[in-house]
């Protein structure tokens, strides 16, 4: 939540400030502000509520001067409503030399402000974040020397944050601190960047520095210096970011949603190139830090997401307890952290997160951590918290996802989910090596499985817009299907602010089939009927059920399925594949339906409202 940029270079400091905030948008957009200090060497602001456009318009009316060096920031609102006056950077100090932005929560602000408030300082906002900004300001009259009085405020700051100061004293410097929130240094040649994650700077520089827990960047444009909040010299590691910047722009597109829903072949066949022999056996050298006796010796797998990426989870887990025998625990991680759940030694947690920043993710993994368990991390968003901290991480390489709602990252968690599943099948011994090629050649096969749904969604998308007026939408689906089925309610909740829910579709008669009246609209995932289990005549059985009273039946069910269409009002089909493996393309029209409603309501899909991508706070 929230998007920091920094930059110190000889480009032009606006133009890099808001391309950066307009690819960390997708962080937070209840405001936008940037902070430059001019060659004359004077510290400029500009802030404004709502999205960064208005910031934008608010730039035209009154413009920045040249400058070298600046911070920017896009806000989802914690501490204090989504006002001008809320908007980062906060200033600090009597004469406002200083400028702060902040991402995270100070916990300890309340303490720190009445002390504050007792030495006579005014506030301009209500936020947390100004506090920091009066606390380095006043330490810096003290001491004389920012990073030190930098470095002293951030020790006594409790909870999550990142922090960026510049100071009109100081135009050459940016500071920052990291603890709980994430920051990643871009370094260029005679420039270097600051960001919330590498897509605030992919458009100039692909090297890049995760900066750990508790430290602080010293950041001029020709050096970059890192030391721990006690002050002893970090050398970081640099890596290699994959991510080009045309992935991060719209490319012609309507919106970022509809371009990553776009993406997904190649999302897909990205995450399973180099882990898939043309034989279909798994390659997953990722996983070199979890050696083979640890893989043997795992009892109990628990996998912890959050939203869309816990569907993922949902998926695998089929997947995994098919293939490996394995038992397989799907935990929301915010509920796991908190109700003192079993985790041993032999516990192997997979974490699955796009951003790799959701703090309730992050406590979950640190938490399991600490209890003796190996955590393996699926995760799309190089350098992030959850990468470093795992033992071992699976790459979902789906590249950057800007809409806010999950989209071609699930599709790849997923395809990372069946990869996992086949290789500890194999790795466990437990289904029979020609069969796990078998299925391996059936996965290969997926992302032209996703390009024919892809070619085929006209009819949905029509369908779709008649439905504008829908007030509730339920979803049904069973085995791989029930996952699905919850990912379309959330897409339409999140996406179309409309009542949705999704059930497995045999706990219907245990009591949500109440809900049925006539023309409730119902979608439901249809399995194949060559399904060896036989859920196809089951879930046919609950079609006629809902049919009986009154439900409009829309299907998501495999070309040649010759009995659906006498059932349903409307059906998407999609191109025959193993059953277990479906999970991939049904959910593809559900993302495009509500893609689509949305649109013909007039919504933002890309930043729909309330929410924020990156949820870096508890
Ligand atoms: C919904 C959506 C969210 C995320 C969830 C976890 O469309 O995107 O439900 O899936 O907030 O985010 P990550 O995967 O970044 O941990």
């Amino acid at each position: 939540m929230c998007g920091i940029i920094g930059y110190v270079g000889p480009k032009s400091t606006l133009d890099v400030l808001l391309g950066g905030l307009r690819r960390l948008e997708y962080r937070g957009y209840d405001s936008a502000g940037v902070s430059v200090i001019s060659a004359g060497g004077n510290l400029e602001t500009r802030k404004k509520a709502g999205k960064l456009d208005n910031l934008v318009s608010e730039i035209t009316s009154h413009p920045l001067p040249e400058s070298h060096i600046g911070i920017g920031h896009t806000r989802w609102a914690t501490h204090g409503a989504p006002t001008d006056g809320n908007a980062h950077p906060h200033l600090g100090g009597p004469t406002s030399k200083l400028s702060l932005i902040h991402n995270g929560i100070i916990e300890n602000f309340g303490a720190l402000k009445a002390e504050l408030l007792a030495a006579g300082t005014k506030f301009a906002s209500e936020t947390d974040s100004e506090v920091a900004a009066h606390l380095i300001a006043a330490e810096f009259e003290k001491t004389g020397d920012l990073p030190k009085a930098f470095a002293n405020v951030v020790n006594r700051l409790h909870g999550a944050f990142t922090i960026l100061v510049i100071h009109e004293s100081q135009p050459d410097v940016v500071l920052a601190a990291r603890r709980n929130a994430p920051l990643v240094i871009g370094l260029g040649d005679g420039e270097n960047f600051l960001g919330s994650d590498v897509a605030a700077f992919v458009e100039h520089t692909d090297r890049a520095i995760s900066v750990g827990q508790d430290e602080i960047v010293i950041l001029r444009a020709g050096s970059v210096e890192v030391r721990t909040f006690d002050g002893a010299p970090v050398t970081p590691t640099e890596f290699k970011v994959d991510w080009d910047a045309s992935a991060a722009s719209k490319g012609g597109w309507s919106s970022f949603m509809a371009k990553e829903i776009a993406d997904q072949p190649q999302a897909v066949a990205d995450t399973l190139m180099g882990r898939l022999e043309s034989d279909g056996s798994v390659v997953l050298q990722e996983i070199d830090g979890l050696s083979a006796e640890d893989i043997k010796n795992i009892d109990r797998i628990i996998m912890v997401a959050c939203g869309t990426a816990s569907y993922a989870c949902d998926v695998a887990k089929y997947a995994i307890e098919k293939f490996s025998r394995i038992p397989v625990q799907v935990e929301l991680s915010h509920e796991f952290r908190y109700r003192d759940p079993i985790v041993t030694e032999r516990t192997l947690i997979v974490a699955v997160s796009q951003s790799g920043e959701t703090m309730d993710t992050l406590m979950a993994t640190r938490y399991a951590k600490e209890q003796g368990a190996k955590v393996l991390a699926i995760c799309n968003t190089q350098g992030a918290t959850l990468a470093r901290e795992s033992d071992a991480v699976i790459y979902t390489h789906a590249g950057p996802e800007v809409a806010v709602a999950s989209t071609k990252a699930l599709v790849a968690q997923i395809t990372a989910g069946y990869l996992l599943a086949l290789f500890l099948g194999a790795g466990r011994g437990a289904t029979a090596q020609a069969e796990l090629r078998r299925l391996g050649q059936e996965l290969l096969k997926m992302p032209a499985n996703v390009t024919h749904v892809l070619e085929r969604l006209e009819p949905i998308r029509e369908l779709a817009k008649k439905m504008a007026d829908a007030k509730s939408v339920l979803f049904l689906g069973r085995n791989v299907g029930f996952p699905v089925a919850m990912e379309g309610a959330l897409k339409l909740k999140e996406l179309a602010y409309i009542h949705a829910e999704g059930f497995a579709a045999g706990e219907l008669k245990h009591g949500p089939i109440a809900l049925i009246e006539e023309g409730q609209p119902v979608f439901v995932i249809v399995p194949s009927p060559d399904d060896v289990d036989s859920l196809h005549p089951k879930v046919i059985s609950n079609i006629q059920e809902i049919r009986a009273r009154g439900a409009k039946v829309i299907a998501i069910a495999e070309e040649g399925d010759a009995e659906v269409g006498n059932y349903a009002e409307h059906v998407t089909y999609v191109p025959k594949c193993e059953n277990i493996f479906s999970s991939i393309l049904t959910v593809i029209p559900l993302q495009c339906f509500a893609l689509e409603l949305s649109t013909a309501k007039g919504l933002d899909v890309d930043q729909p409202r309330n929410l924020a991508k990156s949820v870096t706070v508890e």
